[in-house]
């Protein structure tokens, strides 16, 4: 608990007296003095106003963590009231108009962009980490033929730490370089190979003349051709959407992997529990959920109804709302124009229609303005994945290879940061209490 403020707050400057917080516990009239730093109180300091001397001391109560900073952080700002989205203080839409995605990687990675010998390093060491064990390909091949590619890549990213037992030493320095490089350049392998797998055709390997996304297309859709040579727009279109899925602060799975890594098992364990939270339809599942809600909707003439439906809770308008952009998602902003150069390339999608008139309704209507319900990123990306043509299935893992670069970024940042403890939250017990035994004849 802070008395007088003249130590100095985390920014280097010094506290005063106005920086906390008066507390009067009207329990027992005693009141109290908190530091505020950065916004923010230590939970830990409540924990000294108690009714007792042996009373446990207050806790706060945020199920989902919705008002509670988990960490401190200098990868990712995000304005969620004006829909500013910055990777270490970088716009997104500059970084579209102008990077690569490993260019991106790296800066989230290093928090600065690479200068031109560090670039052509860091390509070379990812282009040449892009293979797999081969008995990682037979751990594949042991999946049904119609497992989710979710559920391949969740326990196939698991499983490299088994071939990487050296990256549980996360304090050496060279072995998180070699887990950030390895994980970033096998993701896209392990995507492609659960893609193939679902499709019952041979594995491509990985291509080291071709881009981070020229390889990736080429893992998917190379047949019989001797070399595949990818449509420039598709892989320009590619290394964009990647690069604005590559971080998004403390969402469900990166806190996931901060969350597990706390625990100190190695990068690729905690970087498999980042995508099984992915997984879930609130999350990396909702770019899958909206092209089935496009699919069930059929045609324009069907919008007022199914808006309706959802005004009366009957249904969700999935890709609409976000925790914490309380405007359009600066993300969804730059998609809608990936997605026209896509399906020049492609062809037109009807469904595009449906979006772009779903899209103008709901946001001419006051349930959704009022509510501050505006498109996010997942409202047009499933459209481009389609017009790839890509299986649903498969939307989710496009989400989780370049969130990879988020994730080791972030678990890196956690790793080092000396305030990081195990993640071990408290709860309010509500069952009952030192109940009587009673015999299996009796019950
Ligand atoms: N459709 C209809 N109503 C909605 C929606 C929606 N998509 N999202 C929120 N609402 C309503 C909600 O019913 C509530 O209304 P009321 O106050 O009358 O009860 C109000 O808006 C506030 O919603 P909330 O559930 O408190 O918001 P949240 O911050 O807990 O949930 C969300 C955020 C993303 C889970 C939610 O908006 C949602 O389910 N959206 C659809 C799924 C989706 O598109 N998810 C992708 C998120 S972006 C990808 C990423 O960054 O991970």
């Amino acid at each position: 608990m802070a008395e007088e403020h003249t130590d100095r707050d985390a920014g280097g400057g010094v506290a005063t007296a106005e920086d906390s917080l008066s507390i009067t516990d009207n329990r027992t009239g005693e009141s109290y003095e908190v530091e505020i730093t950065d916004g923010t109180v230590r939970a830990l300091d409540l924990r000294d106003v108690k009714v007792s001397e042996d009373d446990f001391g207050l806790m706060t109560y945020d199920p989902g963590f919705t008002n509670t900073a988990s960490c401190r952080s200098s990868i990712c700002y995000i304005g969620g009231d004006d829909g500013v989205l910055e990777y270490r203080g970088h716009p997104i839409e500059s970084l579209c108009e102008n990077a690569t995605y490993l260019e991106v990687a790296y800066l989230l990675i290093n928090g600065e962009l690479p200068t031109q010998s560090e670039l052509d390093q860091w390509t070379h060491e990812v282009t040449h980490h892009t293979y797999v064990h081969e008995n990682i390909k037979k751990f594949v091949e042991g999946f049904r033929y119609d497992a989710h590619p979710m559920g391949i890549l969740l326990a196939s990213v698991g499983a490299l730490s088994t071939f990487y037992p050296e990256a549980k030493k996360i304090d050496d320095d060279y072995e998180r370089h070699m887990a950030a490089v390895r994980l970033i350049a096998k993701m896209p392998t392990l995507a492609a190979f659960a893609y193939r797998h679902n499709l019952g055709l041979p594995y491509v390997y990985p291509d080291n003349d071709l881009s981070y996304a020229g390889n990736f297309l080429s893992m998917m859709f190379k047949m019989t051709e001797v070399s595949y040579e990818p449509d420039p727009r598709l892989e320009r279109a590619l290394d964009v959407l990647w690069i604005l899925h590559a971080d998004h602060e403390q969402n469900c799975s990166t806190n996931a992997v901060r969350g597990v890594g706390s625990s100190q098992v190695d990068p690729y364990s905690a970087l498999a529990a980042g995508v099984a939270a992915l997984y879930g339809p609130l999350h990396g599942g909702a770019n899958e959920a909206v092209l089935r809600m496009l699919d069930r909707i059929e045609r324009v003439e069907n919008i007022p109804d199914f808006l309706e439906g959802v005004k009366n809770r009957d249904e969700r308008l999935m890709g609409f709302g976000h925790r914490v952009y309380k405007n359009y998602d600066p993300r969804a902003g730059v998609i809608k124009k990936n997605v026209d150069e896509v399906l020049e390339v492609t062809g037109k999608s009807p469904k595009l229609d449906i979006a772009t008139e779903l899209e103008k309704r709901a946001l001419d209507d006051d349930y959704f303005t009022e509510r501050k319900l505006y498109p996010n990123v997942d409202f047009y990306s499933g459209l481009i994945y389609e017009a790839l043509g890509l299986p649903t299935d498969m939307f989710t893992v496009m989400f989780a290879i370049p969130r990879t670069s988020g994730w080791i970024a972030q678990w890196l940042e956690m790793v080092d940061d000396e305030d990081q403890r195990i993640a071990r939250p408290r709860q309010i017990y509500t069952g009952a209490r030192e109940r009587d035994w009673v015999a299996l004849a009796d019950r």
